[in-house]
């Protein structure tokens, strides 16, 4: 079992490991030893799959336990779904000592997150990721939010959980076309900022997604993305700069994502977006061609494509319709060397020159 500290607005504990839901009870009441309700927010693919044991888990601790599952999918990420939540809580009477638990993936993350950040002004509200991007990335770092019809995650707080708990077991139950999406954002991390895990994913990349199989090795690779995630949200929580460097890939991958109408996955849309920067760097001659091969040959060994037929202009004006924009700027995340990164400002032309330089 791995405890990373994410020492933000709130400090609390990221817990990483093997048969940790049969465990959430007891977690949660030591982050939470008041709470007297508590309102289990998940979805139709895995309540199915994990909501008993961990309503068991929680009811063994005292708490008296409300659901609220949702239609599993993008479509519900809405205020519907929001108000939903707020009415079950209202009717229920709870009160600002009791909380929320999110199980699920990042929409479930998101939207649990969010209820408890505006019910009552604020209420807390514990993070059990079960998808492998939600472990990695969405569960960590206080984001919540909504979609709206005019664009994804247009509404929502930041408002950090009390604790997060990662069983890495859940991975387990995954398609293999979800886990794949994960390790988008496991190599994110690799090519930002840790040169160790690159170096490890690289030493078990003849068995790709397999890894997953294997209990000590997912565990090391979900425990040093999130202490890469924690040490990035401490440092700036707000996003207002070393945070953006998670957007690496993600500037074009969105435009991808959301041109593909949200069919297409949003790690495999990230690893695209990462493959076409890469191309840009190298081309730009800022990244060697030799740096540029290893980064694209790791992308594919672990399932993910790094091109997309997307044109430079499609991916300009996508990117100045992105919230992420700020005044006519664009934040664009490159990388130089493998483990390392950097904020460059680009205007819409230079970014199209940018793009249009790759070696492809
Ligand atoms: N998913 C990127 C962030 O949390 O900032």
């Amino acid at each position: 079992m791995i405890r990373t500290t994410v020492s933000a607005s709130r400090e609390y504990e990221v817990i990483t490991g093997s048969g940790l839901l049969s465990e959430s009870g007891k977690i949660i009441r030591s982050v939470a030893p008041n709470a007297i309700k508590a309102l289990i927010v998940t979805e139709t693919n895995v309540a199915p799959l994990y909501l008993d044991k961990v309503k068991a888990a929680v009811q063994a601790e005292g708490f008296e336990v409300y659901e609220y599952i949702f239609e599993a999918g993008e479509e519900s990420k809405n205020i519907n779904s929001i108000a939903g939540m707020w009415g079950v809580m209202a009717k229920a009477g709870f009160t600002r000592t009791d909380l929320v638990i999110a199980l699920g993936g990042g929409v479930t993350g998101d939207m649990a997150g969010f209820a408890a950040a505006s019910f009552l002004r604020g209420i807390d509200v514990v993070q059990i990721p079960t998808s492998l991007l939600a472990m990695v990335d969405a569960a960590v770092g206080g984001k919540t939010g909504i979609d709206l019809p005019e664009g994804k995650n247009q509404v929502g707080a930041f408002w950090q959980p009390s604790v997060v708990i990662e069983d890495t077991d859940c991975l387990l139950t995954l398609s293999d076309e979800k886990f794949t999406e994960g390790m988008g954002e496991v190599l994110k991390y690799a090519f930002i900022m840790d040169l160790p895990l690159y170096e490890f994913l690289r030493e078990n990349a003849s068995r790709g997604i397999a890894i997953r199989e294997d209990a000590w090795l997912k565990e090391k690779i979900v425990g040093m993305c999130v202490a890469d995630k924690a040490d990035v949200v401490s440092n700036d929580e707000h996003d207002n700069g070393r945070r953006q460097t998670l957007n690496f890939g993600h500037t074009v991958g969105h435009v991808i994502e959301r041109d593909s109408g949200f069919s297409k996955l949003h790690g495999v849309c990230v690893a695209k977006g990462m493959g076409i920067i890469i191309d840009a760097c190298e081309g730009a001659g800022t990244l060697a061609a030799e740096e540029a091969q290893k980064m694209r040959d790791l992308i594919k060994a672990y399932g993910l494509p790094v091109d997309d037929d997307i044109t430079p202009e499609a991916a300009v004006s996508g990117a100045m319709n992105d919230k992420k924009k700020r005044g006519n700027t664009l934040s664009i995340i490159v990388v130089n060397k493998i483990g390392t990164s950097e904020i460059r400002k680009m205007s819409p032309e230079e970014f199209k020159s940018f793009l249009e330089g790759a070696k492809r």
